[in-house]
């Protein structure tokens, strides 16, 4: 008998770790990283407010943005007296909270960084020892996201530490999306990405991205190689890394192509870019609301490349009612001719689609078993494919 009960407690517990309610879509949002790194001059109160607004005023809000987020090296070097985490007095001299109340204000939600370790990767205090503590003072402040870095702390740990959080967060009451960076710590090691997604919403498993080309399509390939589509779904994601576009690293082409592939494999959309001054090409990309429902597919099934010849390849993503996207990418150095066919996309030869131009927002008129279209060089054709 008590070997039942405690089964149905573990049960329980892991139940309640699984489903906490959120991210049944991709995360989509902001974060300092990769625009200001730990620019301390730059991360302050008045950034994220400003950012806020720029979110609503940009339209990116109404496009399904919603978190705005710290990273790294937002805390002061020490804990208060009482041992609880508190933020840089002189950046946020009202604390987090007040931030964390105008930007729900704004209809939207507050995400902060933190790591397992003693210290976080750029050497802020860590979590190491008060995990639970930390969330409930992330509870207390408003935060609705959570990313948990993985520095200064031994791998094999980090199973029971990233089971614990994930715990602590769930008893605080507060609906707070989990992201852990474990896998991208534990890459040589094995780890049961079925119990990842049974205890993160997300989880980081490869380098940081950078921007530029390479970076962001060496995950991808990546994330092809190790097969990791599987576990993605709706409240567990994989996430290749943030968003680069508008750091001016890649041209219009290029972000195009990656935000086109980072919706195709359902990944988390958290901008990376200063919001406040964003060109109108930015802007276009990031809130392409068709690519962007790509990404936010409820099925949450992750998309996989079907096809590779040389430099042409053929991305493909099952999507509600039945709906196909279709992402033609040509990798290589100048405009290439890429032919989708049914059987590459495992279709019966004689089923007719409605093909709509995701980038150009238009028809492109019918698919039945071939259609072939001229791609630029670092560029894309996304499409919808809808059963006619
Ligand atoms: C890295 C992480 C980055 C950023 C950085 C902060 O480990 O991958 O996304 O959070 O730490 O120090």
């Amino acid at each position: 008998m008590k070997i039942v009960i405690c089964l149905i407690l573990v049960a329980i517990t892991i139940a309640s770790a699984l489903d906490n309610g959120v991210a049944r879509t991709p995360p989509m949002g902001w974060n300092t990283w990769n625009h200001y790194g730990c620019n301390t001059s730059a991360i302050n109160a008045d950034l994220l407010i400003n950012t806020a607004m720029a979110m609503v005023t940009s339209g990116m809000a109404k496009a399904g943005y919603q978190y705005i987020s710290l990273d790294d090296c937002w805390l002061a070097t020490e804990r208060d007296a009482q041992g609880r985490l508190q933020p840089d007095p002189v950046r946020f001299p009202q604390g987090i909270a007040p931030i964390a109340d105008y930007i729900h204000s704004l209809g939207l939600k507050m995400g902060i960084y933190e790591d397992v370790g003693n210290m976080t990767c750029a050497g802020y205090p860590g979590s190491e020892n008060n995990l639970e503590l930390d969330a409930k003072t992330f509870a207390e402040w408003g935060i609705d996201y959570v990313k948990m870095d993985g520095c200064n702390f031994p791998v094999d740990d980090m199973k029971q530490t990233y089971t614990e959080l994930s715990q602590a967060l769930n008893a605080t009451g507060r609906e707070m999306v989990y992201s852990c960076s474990w896998p991208a710590y534990a890459q040589n090691e094995d780890v049961n990405f079925t119990y990842v997604a049974s205890i993160c919403n997300l989880w980081r498993e490869f380098d940081d991205i950078r921007d530029d080309w390479d970076a962001w399509t060496s995950i991808l390939d990546q994330m092809e190689a190790t097969n990791r589509a599987p576990f993605a779904g709706p409240g567990h994601w994989n996430d290749p890394d943030m968003l680069e576009i508008g750091n001016g690293g890649q041209t219009y082409t290029e972000y195009q192509s990656f935000f086109s592939l980072w919706s195709i494999i359902a990944a988390p959309l958290i901008a990376g870019n200063d919001l406040t001054s964003m060109t109108q090409e930015t802007i276009e990309i990031l809130t392409n609301i068709e690519v962007i429902a790509v990404d936010q597919d409820p099925l949450g099934i992750q998309g996989t490349r079907v096809y590779q010849s040389g430099t042409n390849e053929i991305w493909l993503r099952q999507l509600v009612n039945d709906e196909l996207a279709v992402v033609l990418f040509n990798r290589g150095s100048a405009t290439s001719t890429i032919t989708l066919t049914s059987s590459i996309i495992n279709v019966p030869s004689n089923q007719k689609y409605l093909a709509r131009d995701l980038w150009r927002h238009g028809s492109v008129g019918f698919f039945e078993n071939s259609l072939a279209f001229p791609v630029e060089s670092h560029g894309v054709v996304m499409l919808k494919l809808t059963k006619a």
